[in-house]
């Protein structure tokens, strides 16, 4: 999907961090309000969108299903439901490019509906395990192929009859993976519950819940019963705690910087990252905090100052499962040791994310030690130099906010994949005060 190569390659020159922006939409909750909005009864208008690449795939998927969708425009979308049985079989295989949150939830959503499907995505997407959605899913009575080696995209869905309800225990504490049996739940006999090891995003749920469909939740399980409808709901989506996380790691780590991030979704079961940043010693007050579409939001105020390295405790790793590049950055920018253990999902994100930064950090001269599940940083002085972000979206904004810390200006290649999550971060970077360049720009 990413064929435009213009701004593969950027030069990242430090600068400061100041001032007042907003983020872009979150992407989670993104992808959901189109999936939820395109099967509920009636108009469903969003505003503060995530025009990303990725929610994009997904939005696209929809129209290529029959359901009419005006916008993005500035964040607005107006999408047409077509209820919970009006979905149309698409023409072509569905293209879900880097997007594994379109590919898991969508193969829960289409194996319960009575047509075909395929759906496929580009390099990175097409190494990563799908045999944890397709158990669960074939378990249910569907049919669920994984064609490529060992349980990866891309997928190939039959119709079955009908699906039946299922208590699934998550082996890996997995939303994507809870979401996709929860929306195939949507219409299945009977009720589906899923039990998950750790606490994981939430999204789902919540949103099921703001369009009317009853979702009980007991301690760590979700239960649905089949067979309701979803009604239409207007929604404002927040800003994004993931792309958020590039600018307080960059304003928390050097002194003097002093950043208001507006409008922030906070998210109990995405916000890790804060208690780690504030566990490592960073300032950040949360401001202003109110709800909004059933997801609770704050203003982020965060001033800079000294950081010191931590041991990562295990609880927070599902709750800040995609702040990791982020969250390295600060801990190579901090006083002393910072160690991760238990989070070998990195391994399978957008890129291996262990390895990836690992490498990138070495690079610039701090002593990374990757662990099978982890990593160990020692915080130390950071270079220039040149690192490869292996087309991982995060890793690439990770090490363009690393520059601030950095003595000497970072080339960062594989970066186009900003595009996937947050198409506006170099504005956004430079309005705070990162000098940043985009190679043939
Ligand atoms: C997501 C869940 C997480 C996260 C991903 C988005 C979601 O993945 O890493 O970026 O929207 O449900 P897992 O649930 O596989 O950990």
């Amino acid at each position: 999907m990413t064929t435009d190569k213009r701004d593969d390659r950027l030069t990242a020159r430090g600068g400061s961090v100041q001032g007042t922006v907003q983020v872009a939409g979150d992407k989670s909750i993104s992808h959901r309000a189109i999936m939820i909005g395109a099967l509920a009864d009636g108009v469903t208008r969003v505003e503060g969108f995530l025009a990303g690449e990725d929610c994009l795939a997904t939005l696209a998927a929809f129209r290529s299903m029959g359901v009419r969708i005006e916008g993005p425009d500035a964040g607005r979308v107006t999408i047409h439901g077509v209820g919970r049985e009006g979905l149309r079989a698409p023409e072509a295989p569905l293209d879900m490019g880097n997007s594994g949150t379109s590919m898991r939830l969508l193969a829960g959503l289409l194996a319960a509906q009575p047509f075909p499907s395929e759906l496929t995505g580009d390099e990175s997407l097409r190494r990563r395990p799908m045999g944890r959605v397709v158990s669960p899913l074939t378990s249910m009575g569907g049919q669920v192929a994984a064609l490529g080696e060992e349980g990866r995209p891309p997928l190939r869905i039959s119709p079955v009859g009908s699906l039946k309800g299922i208590n699934y225990e998550l082996p890996v504490a997995s939303a994507q993976v809870k979401s996709a049996i929860l929306l195939a739940g949507l219409y299945a006999d009977g009720e589906t519950c899923v039990t998950e090891p750790a606490p994981t995003r939430d999204h789902t749920e919540r949103m099921l819940s703001a369009f009317g469909y009853p979702v009980r939740r007991e301690g760590s399980r979700a239960c649905l019963q089949g067979g309701a409808r979803v009604q239409a709901a207007d929604l404002s989506i927040p800003g994004d705690l993931s792309s958020a996380a590039f600018f307080l790691v960059a304003a928390a780590m050097v002194p003097g910087s002093d950043l208001l991030l507006e409008g922030v979704g906070i998210n109990p079961t995405r916000r890790g990252a804060l208690d780690i940043l504030l566990a490592m010693g960073a300032h950040i007050e949360l401001q202003n905090e109110r709800t909004h579409g059933g997801e609770p939001v704050a203003d982020l105020r965060v001033r800079g100052g000294e950081l010191r390295g931590i041991e990562i405790p295990s609880h927070l790793v599902p709750l800040a499962i995609d702040e990791f590049p982020a969250i390295f950055v600060a801990a190579a920018a901090a006083e002393g040791r910072t160690v991760l253990r238990d989070a070998a999902e990195l391994r399978v994100k957008e890129s291996d994310r262990i390895q990836t930064m690992a490498d990138g950090l070495q690079a610039l001269g701090i002593a990374a030690v990757p662990l099978e599940d982890g990593l160990v940083i020692d915080g130390g002085p950071i270079s220039g130099g040149r690192v490869d972000a292996h087309g991982d979206h995060r890793v690439a904004m990770a090490f363009a906010v690393a520059s601030i810390a950095a003595s000497g200006p970072i080339s960062i290649s594989g970066a186009a994949a900003i595009r996937t999550s947050f198409p506006d971060f170099l504005e956004v970077a430079r309005a705070v005060g990162l000098r940043i360049e985009a190679e043939n720009e």
